[in-house]
């Protein structure tokens, strides 16, 4: 089935895995129903390629930031270094930032440290934010609580309960593969509870191909199969749901 209008909310193109086809890859996308990609940054480096992108493509725009993966390396990847990125015209984000404590590769503290500084970045700079949040639910809503950024938590994986909150502080939830594995059942109760006006598609590629293309390397147009999952348990079109989305997309990112 061929759909139109797909807005992917989350994506690494900038990933070696796309080193041997990238312009191949991207030059596809319009083709096969893709309307708008967020690039999005983890460090300096691939912040820079972020932009480097969407200066490239016409509809591709860039998130930059610094993921909490990469925060231990403060030297290289300080906040500070970033700042002066955002003035580029097509960065329409702060992102993705976070906290991870499922691998813990940068102390909690630093991870924290950076989060919050970039946070307030965002709002010092009017952006919104993209946020990575595992197995760190509480420090993360505790931070957004405070601070109330405009954003989204992107492969949302807390609960449908979580998810309510993250909407009552005027946020969005994206959603991308993992409702489509067999064992998402918490990300399939989160579908069913976000608002048609706050929910985002997205893909994380190269990562996270939804079934039936699990484990393969991940592109915008595998998103129709995260689409038809969702329009499934929302019980609506496929292509509404697309398109909804995509406004949200647009509405967040302030997109013409
Ligand atoms: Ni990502």
């Amino acid at each position: 089935m061929m759909y139109s209008g797909i807005f992917d909310t989350h994506s690494h193109y900038d990933d070696d895995k796309f080193n041997e086809d990238r312009s191949a890859v991207l030059s596809s996308l319009k083709e096969n129903g893709v309307c708008g990609v967020i690039n999005c940054g983890c460090d300096l480096s691939s912040s820079l390629k972020a932009i480097e992108l969407s200066e490239e493509y016409d509809f591709v725009y860039a998130a930059i930031g610094i993921h909490p993966h990469e925060a231990a390396k403060a030297e290289e990847n300080d906040p500070e270094k970033i700042k002066r990125l955002f003035s580029k015209e097509k960065v329409v984000a702060v992102g993705e930032i976070g906290l991870d404590y499922h691998y813990d590769f940068s102390p909690r503290g630093v991870q924290l440290e950076y989060f919050e500084k970039q946070i307030i970045l965002s709002m010092e700079l009017n952006l919104p934010i993209i946020v990575h949040d595992r197995e760190a639910h509480e420090d993360t809503m505790a931070l957004l609580k405070k601070y109330r950024p405009k954003g989204v938590v992107h492969c949302f994986s807390g609960s449908a309960e979580m998810a309510k909150e993250i909407v009552k502080l005027g946020m969005y939830i994206g959603l991308g593969g993992a409702v489509t594995f067999k064992n998402a059942r918490k990300p399939l109760e989160v579908a069913m509870v976000v608002p048609g006006d706050r929910l985002l598609l997205e893909t994380d590629c190269p990562y996270m191909a939804p079934v039936p293309l699990r484990g393969k390397r991940c592109d915008s147009t595998m998103i129709t199969y995260t689409a038809e999952k969702l329009a499934e348990v929302r019980s609506c079109q496929v292509q509404q749901l697309i398109d909804e989305c995509c406004t949200n997309a647009k509405e967040l990112f302030k997109l013409p």
